[in-house]
């Protein structure tokens, strides 16, 4: 290892302010400047020089965000300046009362100034910045003791660790909300459905399960974001007398803030922008509940003062409760594309949040059961921006004398087959497989989704249609369609038809991965399907292995293995897969990785620098012989290749006694292995 000299110093400086700005420019203010691979080029080069010179790395460094060891559990913050929480206001009358007592209680016939902001449905946390570099985040706990989630808050991005810019007090507590984006909530509970993992009710709840996340990997993975709001503990410094000035002031530090925040001027403006804040909730990709009015004046707020643990100076104007009560008429049984049969609550039609919600999720038996539900009973619905609305709660003090029992069906509602109950899972299954209608018309629809097949211009009306007329009964039909077929149904020009032909006619050169994908194999999502691909090659080998070969794949776990070899035991499945081959579906060969066993069952991890080739030629070659590659090294490592000028890893590798190999080596390796 060699001294870093004044250039790399420099350089090093340099490009963690850009990577800094563009970091601000990207998650503060949604203007990014660079491209997504301009700003990794940045980020690769101070990670290959920290690589290089490890005693550069500071904390404050954005590669240093995740941390690396789990905490074992959290220590608590005092809070120097309480934290405080709100009073409501539900109608507009209440509104104007607290204009008029604040006036009263000032002695202040004028026009107050309010600084207007959205009540953002998310974690009150509070960040304190020391000398500009974030010392600790903590969570609002009972608003005089917290929690430190330092290591947690670090991963969140729109957080700088270093302030940008100068003028900041030596000590400044910033406070804020932490939430999870409406768009990355409906991705990571997909990802946890895809998995067979749990998924989170709403984005709040996810938000509050990662911040409170031992291990900050975890976290990270979480995409928190954050707006601030206002400021607690200053020492060292002075801010602005107006609290919009403040928040202006902290956006110009690299901190976060709502941009539809407004100043303005007595209660009917408040009125106003609570109303039009109302109709921009939709289009937020941040769940809102409500708009928090506060004083401008700073002097004022102090002047008002507390009353006991919310401020005189602010108040929440909370939307309506997004909850409404109606009567249970029926329970449906739905059947998905992998046969799970999902009860439907159907309901006496009720507007919550200004829509009318008739039908609402049940999840399962389980869940009826735990919740006591029988029809005709009075339950409490809750909805929460674009989640399917819940049954949660029912009103059992209202419960009538006329009811009766919810039972799982026996036979599937749509194709009439016996209904299963695997041990030890919750969910009901329908036996049918493809001869269950409903069954039918999800996995037509999975298997030309973008992802799988991609058949452009086949959407849900039209599988619906297809599958109703009887002239698709699963997808390979769908191969031996005609023009005169599509122009009897309702609404399909004859234009449109010919469009969807060709499109099925392209669909059929696809990949292996996409076409494993396509089969709608029960826990075998978008990855699982590329790791099966790669690992076999052909489809032979994937319909011939046993549950033992599967498991050696990255990602197949023993559930999952069983179910790709039922799948493939099943004449219905085999006559399927027979019929697209003959319909003429084909992809390309995949160089079968006749290696994998070389290396199985073993991890390596890549640092430094290599020279005759990139490191993800070496990951991929090394995962073609069949080993995982992992980013951090552990006692369960099982080899270290260690390029040129290899940094931590190597000397934690060394400390931990693992067998490290050069590039040399590992040349040598894949040549013995035609690689
Ligand atoms: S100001 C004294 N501003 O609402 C002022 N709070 O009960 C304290 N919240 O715990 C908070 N958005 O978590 C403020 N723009 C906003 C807010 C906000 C959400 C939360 C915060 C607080 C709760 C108030």
């Amino acid at each position: 290892m060699t001294a870093a000299s004044k250039k790399v110093l420099n350089e090093t400086e340099q490009l963690r302010a850009e990577i800094n700005h563009h970091n601000y420019l990207y998650h503060s203010l949604d203007q990014p400047e660079l491209s997504d691979a301009e700003f990794d080029t940045l980020f690769r080069r101070l990670r290959q020089i920290e690589s290089e010179y490890p005693e550069l790395i500071t904390e404050d460094s954005p590669t240093q965000r995740v941390g690396s060891i789990p905490l074992e559990g959290f220590t608590q913050v005092q809070h120097e300046v309480a934290m405080l929480s709100l009073d409501n206001a539900f109608s507009e009358d209440d509104l104007r009362d607290f204009d008029r007592r604040i006036k009263t209680r000032l002695e202040e016939s004028t026009t107050i100034e309010y600084a207007c902001e959205p009540k953002i449905d998310g974690i009150a946390v509070s960040l304190l910045y020391e000398d500009g570099r974030l010392v600790r985040g903590a969570t609002r706990g009972d608003g005089t003791t917290g929690e430190n989630i330092t290591q947690n808050i670090r991963t969140v991005e729109s957080v700088p660790l270093k302030l940008l810019g100068s003028g900041f007090p030596r000590r400044l507590e910033v406070r804020g909300e932490v939430y999870i984006a409406k768009s990355v909530f409906q991705h990571i509970n997909k990802m946890a459905e895809e998995a067979g993992g749990k998924t989170f009710a709403n984005p709040r709840n996810a938000a509050a399960g990662s911040v409170r996340q031992l291990d900050a990997k975890l976290t990270a993975k979480r995409r928190l974001a954050m707006f601030c709001y206002s400021v607690g503990l200053v020492e060292g410094g002075d801010l602005p007398s107006k609290h919009g000035e403040i928040l202006a002031r902290l956006k110009e530090w690299g901190l976060r803030t709502n941009p539809v925040i407004d100043i303005v001027n007595g209660a009917e403006d408040c009125i106003r922008y609570y109303e039009n804040i109302l109709m921009l909730r939709e289009r937020l990709d941040y769940e809102i509940d409500g708009v928090v009015f506060k004083v401008n004046d700073m002097d004022l707020q102090t002047r008002l003062g507390l009353l006991s643990r919310t401020p005189r100076w602010a108040i929440a104007h909370k939307f309506p409760a997004e909850e409404g009560t109606t009567r249970l008429l029926e329970v449906e049984f739905q059947v998905g594309r992998t046969g799970a049969i999902t009860p439907v609550a159907r309901l006496d039609p009720v507007k919550i949040g200004g829509v009318t919600i008739s039908n609402a999720t049940l999840h399962n038996m389980d869940e009826i059961r735990r919740l006591d539900l029988v029809i005709n009973d009075t339950v409490l619905v809750q909805r929460a921006g674009d989640v399917i609305p819940k049954v949660v709660a029912v009103r059992k003090e209202k419960r009538p004398k006329k009811t009766r029992e919810i039972e799982l069906p026996e036979y599937c509602p749509s194709c009439g087959s016996d209904v299963m109950l695997v041990e030890g899972e919750v969910i009901a299954r329908c036996s049918g497989g493809l001869v269950c209608g409903a069954q039918r018309k999800e996995r037509i629809r999975h298997f030309a989704s973008r992802l799988a097949m991609d058949i452009e211009g086949l959407g849900d009306k039209l599988v619906v249609q297809l599958v109703d007329e009887g002239l698709v009964q699963n997808p390979a039909d769908l191969y031996s369609l005609k023009v005169d077929d599509l122009v009897l149904l309702e609404r399909l020009a004859p234009k449109s038809a010919n469009n969807l032909l060709d499109a099925l006619e392209t669909s059929k050169s696809t990949t292996l991965a996409r076409f494993i994908y396509a089969l709608g194999i029960e826990e075998v999502g978008e990855s699982t399907a590329r790791s099966l691909a790669g690992y076999f090659g052909d489809l032979n080998g994937l319909k011939a292995a046993n549950k033992d070969t599967l498991q050696k794949i990255p990602d197949v776990g023993p559930v999952v293995a069983v179910k790709i070899v039922r799948f493939f035991e099943q004449a219905v499945n085999q006559d399927l897969i027979e019929k697209l081959i003959t319909a003429g579906v084909v992809w390309p060969e995949e160089k079968i990785e006749t290696n994998r066993e070389v290396l199985s069952g073993e991890t390596y991890v890549l640092t430094g620098s290599l020279s005759q080739m990139t490191r993800n030629e070496a990951k991929e070659k090394l995962r073609s012989l069949g080993a995982k590659v992992s980013g951090s090294v552990s006692k369960k490592t099982s080899c270290v290749v260690a390029g040129d000028a290899a940094g931590l890893k190597l000397t934690k590798a060394q400390e931990l006694g693992i067998p490290i190999m050069d590039e040399q080596a590992l040349v040598a390796l894949f040549l013995e292995h035609d690689l």
